[in-house]
């Protein structure tokens, strides 16, 4: 809560300053934008391309090889603020010498948007690696978390307020908490709490003329877009109040691997009607890859009461567990669990280095009725069989993150929704350059698409595809019709919602990308 305060104070002197700033006429070209900064930010926070720091700040957390190659369009500047007002200066600078902002939380965007470009275009990056803060109000069961910080920063910080505290989101500890809260953020957490986004109660926002904005400054359209509606349309989140989540002392995990000779295919056939529909303690995410599903799963209760509810609920996989598979721990143990190798400790989830070296592509789907038991029969053995082959991550829904109505928030894959699936390929260099592995991932998509939900075909917006469309740009804005064909997958029924909240906060379409909201005028 402190911080609230803290940081409102020198807002409203920066208001007038970078109002009358944003008013004053230029034609400076973008070769005076690091002028412009020098006049706010300490000269060792700005990384030009030709500073010796440049690249090593750059590459601190690209997490997918495919977007730090030669011929990637780069920043020309990235810049680390310490501080606000730095954020701020950069937007004021960027808009007066035209220098579009990339913002970059934890780096993991699965397109690389956070810190580079689809086309040729000078624009700097704003890193916020160094706000990163995490102020947890335990009375209140509240935090204020600021975007730079990383999810396993916060989960270290939430658990050691309290053994009893949690916070629904993401698995992977390094993801940044901006970009993943913009767009929704889900984890073992998502049947009983919903998404990371359904619990934020207020944020503080940059937004394109330099002003911070809390959630009643913004207004409620705004403050609505930011809570699902994806990172960089609508300005830069320095800080997220979240709601803290209760947890028992003691939660059950388990992993589970089933082959196909034991069973996998009707496991998986019957898991798409069981998960969804389980009581909200529990999750079972399955991971299919090569010949094999592996189930899974984190219980917010003891082995002793989750083996009758797996015996009675979901024979297929219940019928051959015992206590020895059932892993007992806190919830803060859970996140290594999950996402470290085994062996890795609490502790391990605040390294914020992250492997380099591997190339990804992803895409999403959402599954509104059970796929037939023959599709996942071919699924296995073809798709998963070749030797090109990926892995497919369905996660369950149901429960909370269901019941949420879908205009409440930007996110619309609520009620009817049974399961998401994540397609994954991962490659290391040389060979074909991944030609093969993108390949796969882009010919199981076509061929689900008969199962898959439809009209339209829906997609998980933090698992960024830029095959499903990318803007158009037309006079200096993104076009809101040529939008539609990649945000009504994101976002459904909410995208136009979501363009007419742009147009309040950035009419200009100062904060854009390949698919970043379009602005809409109202009444059109
Ligand atoms: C290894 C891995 C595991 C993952 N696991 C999960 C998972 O379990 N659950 C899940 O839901 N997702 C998961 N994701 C997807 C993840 O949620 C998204 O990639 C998310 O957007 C990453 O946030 P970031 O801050 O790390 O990324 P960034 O690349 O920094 O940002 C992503 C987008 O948001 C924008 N942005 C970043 N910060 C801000 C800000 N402060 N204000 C405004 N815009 C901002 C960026 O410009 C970019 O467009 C995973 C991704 C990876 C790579
Ligand atoms: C940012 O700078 C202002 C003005 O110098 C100061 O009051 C504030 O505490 C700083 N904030 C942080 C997070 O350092
Ligand atoms: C286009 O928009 C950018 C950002 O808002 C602005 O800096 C630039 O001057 C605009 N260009 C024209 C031609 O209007
Ligand atoms: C808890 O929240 C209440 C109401 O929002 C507020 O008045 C109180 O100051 C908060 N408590 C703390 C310790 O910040
Ligand atoms: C897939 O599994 C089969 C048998 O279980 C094994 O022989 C083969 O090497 C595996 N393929 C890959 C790519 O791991
Ligand atoms: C528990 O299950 C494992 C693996 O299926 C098996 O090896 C073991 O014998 C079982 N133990 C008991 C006590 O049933
Ligand atoms: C942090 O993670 C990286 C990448 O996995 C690893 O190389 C490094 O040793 C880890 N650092 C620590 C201190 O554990």
């Amino acid at each position: 809560m402190a911080m609230a305060a803290k940081s409102l104070a020198p807002v409203l002197i920066s208001t007038v300053f970078c109002c009358y700033a944003f008013l004053t006429p230029s034609h400076a070209s973008s070769d005076d934008f690091p002028q412009c900064l020098s006049a706010s930010i300490p000269g060792p926070l700005v990384h030009a391309q030709s500073s010796p720091s440049f690249t090593s700040v750059l590459v601190s957390s690209i997490r997918n090889a495919r977007f730090s190659t030669p011929t990637t369009v780069r920043p020309r500047w990235v810049i680390t603020p310490t501080n606000a007002s730095h954020v701020q200066a950069a937007v004021v600078c960027g808009h007066r010498h035209g220098v579009r902002l990339r913002v970059r939380s934890g780096g993991h965007d699965y397109e690389g948007l956070s810190y580079s470009s689809k086309s040729p275009e000078v624009f700097a990056v704003v890193d916020l690696s160094n706000l990163r803060g995490v102020r947890i109000d335990k009375q209140n069961s509240t935090a204020w978390v600021d975007s730079g910080a990383t999810l396993g920063e916060l989960y270290y910080a939430v658990a050691q307020a309290s053994n009893q505290l949690a916070f629904p989101a993401g698995l992977c500890p390094t993801i940044g908490v901006g970009g993943h809260f913009s767009g929704g953020g889900f984890g073992t957490l998502l049947r009983k709490y919903g998404l990371a986004a359904d619990n934020v109660l207020n944020a503080l926002v940059v937004d394109a003329r330099g002003r911070i904005l809390d959630k009643d400054a913004m207004g409620p359209d705004v403050f609505w877009a930011i809570r699902g509606g994806g990172g960089e349309s609508f300005g830069i989140v320095l800080s997220w109040q979240v709601r803290l989540v209760a947890v028992p002392p003691t939660v059950t995990a388990f992993r589970i691997p089933v082959t196909v000779d034991e069973g996998a295919v009707d496991a998986v056939t019957r898991w798409q009607e069981v998960a969804p529909a389980l009581p909200d303690d529990l999750f079972i995410r399955v991971l299919l890859q090569n010949q094999t599903a592996t189930f899974e799963a984190l219980y917010l209760g003891t082995c002793d009461v989750l083996l009758p509810v797996m015996r009675c609920r979901f024979r297929e996989l219940g019928m051959r567990m015992n206590r020895t598979h059932c892993q007992e721990m806190t919830w803060i143990q859970s996140v290594p669990y999950f996402s470290l190798s085994s062996g890795a400790t609490v502790e391990d989830i605040l390294n914020r280095t992250t492997a380099t070296g591997t190339y990804t592509k992803m895409t999403s789907d959402y599954v509104r009725q059970a796929i037939r038991r023959d599709a996942w029969e071919n699924i296995f053995a073809g798709w998963l069989a070749r030797p090109d082959a990926g892995i497919m991550i369905l996660d369950p829904y149901g429960a909370a993150i269901g019941g949420v109505p879908e205009p409440a928030t930007p996110f619309p894959h609520r009620a009817g929704v049974l399961y998401n699936i994540q397609y994954v390929n991962l490659w290391f260099a040389g060979g074909d350059g991944g030609a093969a592995q993108m390949k796969w991932v882009r010919d199981l998509y076509a061929f689900m698409e008969p199962y898959v939900s439809s009209s339209p075909r829906e997609a998980y917006f933090n698992y960024r595809d830029l095959d499903l469309g990318e803007n158009v740009v037309m006079g200096n804005v993104s076009s809101y019709e040529a939008g539609k064909v990649w945000g009504e997958k994101y976002f459904r029924d909410n995208y136009k919602r979501l363009a007419l909240a742009k147009n309040e906060i950035d009419p200009d379409d100062f904060f854009r990308n390949e698919q970043s909201i379009p602005p809409l005028g109202p009444g059109k």
